[in-house]
């Protein structure tokens, strides 16, 4: 039996995570640690590696942070100031453009549109990118439009006629002696064959694995099916090409390309002409995947993905929403690889863990100002979230990026320590891979190890949260598997993480390797009837 409240609010979420240990109450948090409430009352503290799903690069309830935010809440900060002059999101926006110009040496400009969670940043960047995108086919059918009244025009005062050879490839009868008609035949043959094509649903690649929310549009990005297909009906149509294979993005691409005809005055003569078609919205990628299993992106394929927006004329989303704001060592996990995005997203730790914002950045050569009249949220830009946001840009860029060298030198330890344990269990850990503060510890299929509890939970893809479940009641370390991979669990902790701290991890991940390879059913299944927590 639940309590009642929580019935109400999680009642199926709730049973699932209770069987496997996860049904604790937390009552505090400061950096990487957590207290949670234990069965006699008292409370006890836990290790977090989850990070608030990559949420706090600076660790729970940072004191700068929170002192910030208590002087914000006492000075009376208008949190409702809607449609008024916006300082600090305008502040916002001029900072995160430096940190772009500095990590990928550009002095292009990025417009902000503000947001509350990650999801709403994407939905954002897919709706401005369709913005754009229906601009171009309005700029394209008006090029259709006025070549076809200067055809009209040259035909009529006898300068052209239509060759033959046009009205045969449209598979149309040469007319004894009337051009207009001739012409009039070929422009109703290319509005009707057009008509399809520029009334077709537009085409957003992502790719396998990727994760980018769940709302309507963003489910449908999302590769998980299980997160996905339920409301296939109601979102926009996606493409997935497999991650890191440069040639079959290209391919996806080829498959997508469409054209409409037109008819253009060329050297004197009237031609057909094949437009390219924009049918593809945008490319939306992740610099690392995260719920997919932490994997990044290689060069080669970052490359190409440039390489093939740049030839469709496709914008690139790059989502930094998990990789982003300092987690794999420097701002924007793209910059290792210069991948530089038409459209960049951030959310999560850019709020320092205590505010809900999200961001989009648009390249200010694709930023069609007009989509600000047509979207808008009632908290975006609000004064109290982009004012931690700054805070936070502060801590990170203080001391020449020390918090970003932290990053990547906390995570270099940490992945060390993590590939040991895989190496002396290489029969149990299958990887250790990511950047910085951004890594996955990924287990073998070992659903025929040996261990009954193992077969059970492994194929119903609960392995990651079963196995999480004994860290916390064994060793008092919280993790949790990636959402889309759940043999691989996520090792996202801030940058305050110690060696004391590292060194505790790799223990525990021991202790539950061996219990793994000597199938000790026993000793796996102890902490469900001996729960701490
Ligand atoms: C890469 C990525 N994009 C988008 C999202 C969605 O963010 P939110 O949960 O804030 O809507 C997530 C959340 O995990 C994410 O990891």
């Amino acid at each position: 039996m639940l309590p009642a409240a929580l019935e109400l609010v999680d009642s199926e979420l709730y049973g699932s995570i209770a069987r496997l240990g996860l049904d604790v109450e937390y009552v505090r948090a400061r950096g990487n640690t957590m207290w949670a409430r234990c069965a006699d009352g008292t409370v006890r503290s836990v290790l977090d590696l989850v990070g608030g799903y990559g949420s706090l690069i600076l660790g729970h309830n940072h004191p700068e942070l929170v002192a910030g935010a208590k002087r914000l809440l006492d000075n009376g900060v208008p949190v409702h100031a809607q449609l008024s002059r916006r300082p600090e999101a305008a502040e916002l926006a001029e900072r995160l453009n430096r940190v772009i110009g500095r990590e990928f040496g550009t002095d292009e400009r990025y417009h902000a549109v503000l947001a509350n969670s990650g999801a709403e940043a994407i939905e954002a960047a897919v709706k401005h990118a369709e913005f754009d995108r229906v601009a171009r086919v309005d700029e394209l059918t008006t090029r259709l439009r006025e070549n076809a009244d200067a055809a009209r025009a040259a035909v009529a005062d006898g300068r052209v006629r239509v060759p033959d050879s046009v009205l045969a490839a449209l598979g149309l009868p040469v007319p004894a002696a009337d051009p207009a008609a001739a012409l009039d035949a070929v422009l109703a043959e290319l509005g009707a064959r057009n008509a399809a094509r520029l009334a077709a649903p537009p085409c957003v690649v992502a790719l396998v694995g990727g994760f980018h929310g769940k709302l309507v549009a963003t489910t449908q990005l999302t590769h998980n099916v299980k997160f996905r297909t339920p409301f296939a009906a109601l979102g926009l149509p996606a493409r997935f090409a497999p991650v890191n294979d440069p040639a079959a993005l290209r391919q996806v691409f080829e498959d997508e390309r469409s054209t409409v005809l037109d008819v253009a005055l060329v050297g004197g003569e009237l031609a057909l002409v094949e437009r390219d078609f924009p049918g593809c919205c945008a490319l939306v990628v992740e610099a690392v995947q995260g719920e997919g299993g932490i994997v990044a992106l290689t060069a080669e394929f970052a490359k190409e993905a440039q390489a093939v927006c740049a030839e469709f004329g496709c914008p690139l989303i790059v989502d930094e929403i998990q990789s982003g704001v300092g987690r794999t060592g420097a701002f924007f996990a793209s910059s290792h690889l210069g991948l530089q995005a038409d459209y960049f997203t951030l959310a999560k730790s850019l709020g320092g863990g205590l505010a809900k914002i999200s961001v989009l950045l648009v390249r200010a050569s694709r930023y069609r100002p007009r989509f600000e009249l047509l979207h808008s949220s009632t908290f975006a830009k609000d004064p109290f979230a982009t004012s931690i946001a700054l805070r936070v840009l502060d801590l990170l860029e203080a001391d020449d990026g020390a918090a970003y060298a932290a990053a990547a030198g906390r995570g270099t330890r940490l992945a060390e320590a993590l590939s040991s344990v895989r190496t002396d269990f290489p029969d149990v850990v299958r990887d250790v891979r990511g950047s910085g503060l951004f890594l996955g510890f990924e287990f073998q299929d070992l659903s025929g190890a040996g261990s009954k509890t193992v077969a059970q939970v492994q194929p119903a893809g609960l392995f990651g949260y079963f196995v999480s479940g004994f860290l916390l009641h064994e060793h008092d370390i919280r993790v949790l598997p990636t959402g889309s991979a759940p043999n691989t669990l996520r090792i996202q902790p801030s940058i305050d993480i110690t060696d004391e701290e590292i060194g505790r991890v790799a223990a525990a991940l021991r202790h539950l390797c061996s219990v793994l390879r000597d199938g000790d059913d026993a000793a796996l299944t102890a902490f469900l009837g001996n729960r701490r927590f």
